[in-house]
C-alpha cells in the first residue's frame, strides 16, 4: 500500500469519512476542533472529506467507493463519523453500510482496535453504576478487528445459517504484541478475554498469549478471564482491568457494556491501527438516526478520537493532551451536551467550548513559558 505523503505536502493528509446519522455532525465538530489544534500546534494538516457508509450507497452505489478507498491508502490517518441506519436495513449484505466499514478496516489492514475506557468525576453520576464502583476506572479495551466470526465464511443452507469463526496464530501473536507493549506503558496488567472451555479459536488465544506473554513480557502481571465472568466483572470490579485483549465479537459486546461505566455511549473513542501509525479515528457511538441532524449528539467521543489520532499517527502527545485536558476542562466546569443536561449545549456549541478552552489553555502555557524562561 503506498501511504507516502506526496512531495509538495509538508504536513500529514487527514481523511474524513462523515457517513450517516449524526456522523456528518460529529465530524464538523471535529474538524472545527481539529483546525484549532493544527493552527496552535503547527501541524500542517491537509483534510479532505470522501463518502462513505450509507450516504455513498445512496450517492455512489457503494457504501466503500474505490474512490474513498484509494484516498484513504494514500492518507496518514482516517476519520470516520458513524454509518448505517434503518433506511438501508433492507438492502442486501454486501451493500449494508456495515459491510463498507467491515472492508474498510479489513483492506487498510486495521487489526488492532483500542477503545480507553476512563471514567470522570464529573460524569460518575449518569452512570448506572454506583459512583464507588467508577472510581480510578482506566482500562483500553484491545479488540483484535479483522479476523473472527466476523470475517469467515457466512451460509445459508435451506434452514440452516452458518457464520465460521477462525482465527490463525499470527493473527493472535501480533494483536498480542500490541496489547503487552501498551500494558507495559500502563499499569503493567493484561487480561485475555476468551471462552477457552468451549471454543477451539479461544484455546489456541489461550495457548499464543500465554506463550507471547512468558517470552517477551514477563513483567507484566497476566491473566485470563471467561467471557461470561468478565462481564460480570467489569461492572462489579471496573477498577481492576488496565488492559483487557479479546476477540473481535467479544470486543464488540464487552466495549457497549464498558461504555455504560462512563456514563454515555457518545463519550468513548476508538483507534483502529494497522502496523506502523496509519490508523483510523472513530467515536463507538452509531449514528443515532433518531437524533440526527438536530445539533443534540455529543461530539465529546470523535473529539477524543482525533486526540487519539494525534498521538497514536501523528506522534503529537502535545496536542492530543490538549484535546483532552479541554474536553475533560468543559466536563469538570459542568458543561455537558443534552443527552446529559437538557439545558446544555449542542454539538456545535460544545465543540465552540472546547475550541476556547484549547485556546485558553495555549495563552496560559506560552505566558507560563514566558515568565518561566
Ligand atoms: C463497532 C460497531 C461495528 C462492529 C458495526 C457497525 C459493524 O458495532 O465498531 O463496534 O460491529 O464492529
Ligand atoms: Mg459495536
Amino acid at each position: 500500500m503506498n501511504r507516502s505523503k506526496q512531495p509538495e505536502s509538508t504536513g500529514s493528509r487527514i481523511v474524513a469519512l462523515p457517513g450517516d446519522g449524526v456522523g456528518p455532525e460529529v465530524m464538523t465538530a471535529g474538524l472545527e476542533v481539529l483546525a484549532v489544534v493544527d493552527e496552535i500546534f503547527g501541524l500542517e494538516l491537509s483534510v479532505e472529506s470522501r463518502p462513505f457508509g450509507g450516504a455513498a450507497l445512496d450517492q455512489w452505489g457503494s457504501p466503500l467507493p474505490q474512490e474513498t478507498l484509494d484516498a484513504c491508502r494514500a492518507a496518514d490517518a482516517v476519520m470516520m463519523g458513524a454509518i448505517g441506519g434503518p433506511r438501508w436495513d433492507n438492502v442486501e449484505t454486501e451493500l449494508r453500510p456495515e459491510s463498507g466499514l467491515l472492508r474498510l478496516r479489513s483492506k487498510l489492514g486495521l487489526f488492532c482496535n483500542l477503545r480507553p475506557v476512563a471514567t470522570h468525576p464529573a460524569l460518575a453520576r449518569f452512570s448506572p453504576l454506583r459512583e464507588s464502583r467508577l472510581e480510578n476506572v482506566d482500562m483500553v479495551l484491545v479488540r483484535e478487528l479483522t479476523g473472527g466470526i466476523y470475517f469467515g465464511d457466512k451460509r445459508r443452507v435451506g434452514d440452516e445459517a452458518v457464520d465460521v469463526c477462525s482465527y490463525t496464530r499470527a493473527e493472535i501473536e501480533r494483536i498480542t504484541h500490541k496489547a503487552a507493549a501498551l500494558a507495559r506503558s500502563r499499569r503493567g496488567k493484561l487480561t485475555l478475554v476468551d471462552k477457552a472451555n468451549v471454543l477451539e479459536t479461544s484455546r489456541l488465544w489461550r495457548e499464543v498469549v500465554g506463550a507471547v506473554v512468558a517470552a517477551d513480557y514477563p513483567d507484566l502481571e497476566y491473566e485470563t478471564l471467561l467471557v461470561d465472568a468478565a462481564a460480570m466483572h467489569l461492572l462489579s470490579r471496573p477498577a481492576d482491568f488496565d488492559v483487557m485483549l479479546t476477540e473481535n465479537l467479544f470486543g464488540d459486546i464487552l466495549s457497549d457494556e464498558a461504555s455504560m461505566l462512563c456514563g454515555s455511549m457518545g463519550l468513548l473513542p476508538s483507534a483502529s491501527l494497522a502496523d506502523g501509525t496509519f490508523g483510523l479515528y472513530e467515536p463507538i457511538h452509531g449514528s443515532a438516526p433518531d437524533i440526527a441532524g438536530r445539533n443534540l449528539a455529543n461530539p465529546c467521543g470523535m473529539l477524543l478520537s482525533i486526540a487519539l489520532m494525534l498521538r497514536h499517527s501523528l506522534g503529537r502527545e502535545d496536542a492530543a493532551q490538549a484535546v483532552e485536558h479541554a474536553v475533560s476542562g468543559c466536563w469538570q466546569a459542568g458543561i455537558l451536551t443534552r443527552e446529559l443536561d437538557p439545558a446544555g449545549p449542542g454539538t456545535n456549541e460544545f465543540a465552540m467550548k472546547v475550541c476556547e478552552l484549547i485556546e485558553t489553555n495555549a495563552d496560559e502555557h506560552s505566558l507560563l513559558s514566558v515568565a518561566g524562561g
